[in-house]
């Protein structure tokens, strides 16, 4: 295990289950003091990423605490509502979920920017998803349409606070099983998605959590400083398949 983020401060949300629990254990053992945010009862800094006054009381939180944020991992987020035709969901269920994939990441990187901007350095690291360049799987059309608003915004973050030496950059994880349980595809369709899922990658296994952890170190490090505005596949070449 690397020692390449002894002293640096770093926010995780959605930390408390899933992948963003595995990029909270794997920063910490690199030597980061891990900040786990998630709207989930008892997590270390319990707040909704699409509440700015929940998110700016986290962030001076950890500022008394620790004095600095070097990094943010927006990890908060998921499809959150069943599959389902693009033109069936409410217009309240299409807007939580792009608030809380996209809105929550933008909510996130506002309440951060002005300590990185201090420090004249940070590393945002946003989550977006292969499904932005497959279009599927079918019926998830709010939960890809945010996620593609992911890419965006990590693209004009980049721009916009590259000169304050703030790198900004995207994961696109493949479909990559999770003990959390979801209201997303019935058991039976989970599996049948994971068989399909592995099928279509170049490389024929099912991705794990412990396979996306390592490249959010590397964008949370130094190792990644001349990396800005990119958003990296973590997919086993789902996109490519
Ligand atoms: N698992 C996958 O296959 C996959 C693939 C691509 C992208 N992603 C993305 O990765 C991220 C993590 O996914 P996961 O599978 O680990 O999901 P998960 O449901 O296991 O974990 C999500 C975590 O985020 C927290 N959370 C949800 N809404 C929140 C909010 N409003 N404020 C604060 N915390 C909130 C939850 O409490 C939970 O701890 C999500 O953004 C998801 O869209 C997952």
């Amino acid at each position: 295990m690397s020692d390449r983020l002894t002293g640096r401060v770093v926010i995780v949300t959605g930390g408390a289950r899933g992948l963003g629990r595995a990029y909270a254990d794997r920063l910490t053992a690199a030597g980061a003091t891990v900040c786990v945010v998630d709207v989930e009862r008892g997590a270390p800094y319990e707040a909704d990423v699409t509440s700015a006054d929940a998110v700016d009381a986290v962030v001076a939180a950890v500022l008394d605490r620790h004095g600095r944020i070097d990094g943010l991992v927006n990890n908060a987020g998921g499809a959150m509502l069943p599959s389902a035709p693009f033109d069936s969901f409410s217009r309240a269920e299409w807007s939580r979920v792009v608030d809380v994939n996209l809105t929550g990441q933008w909510v996130c990187a506002a309440a951060v920017a002005p300590a990185m901007r201090a420090a004249g350095y940070g590393k945002i690291v946003n989550v977006s998803s292969t499904v932005v360049a497959k279009g599927g799987p079918v019926g998830l059309s709010p939960y890809i349409a945010a996620k593609a608003g992911v890419v965006g915004l990590t693209r004009a973050l980049a721009r916009e606070l590259g000169p304050a030496g703030i790198r900004v950059n995207a994961i696109a994880p493949g479909y990559i099983p999770v003990d959390t349980p979801k209201a997303v595809h019935s058991p039976a369709a989970a599996a049948a998605l994971e068989e399909r899922v592995a099928a279509e990658q170049c490389l024929p296994l099912v991705g794990k959590p412990s396979d996306l952890a390592p490249v959010v170190e590397f964008l949370c490090s130094a190792d990644s400083d001349f990396v800005t505005g990119q958003v990296l596949n973590v997919d086993g070449g789902w996109v490519h398949g």
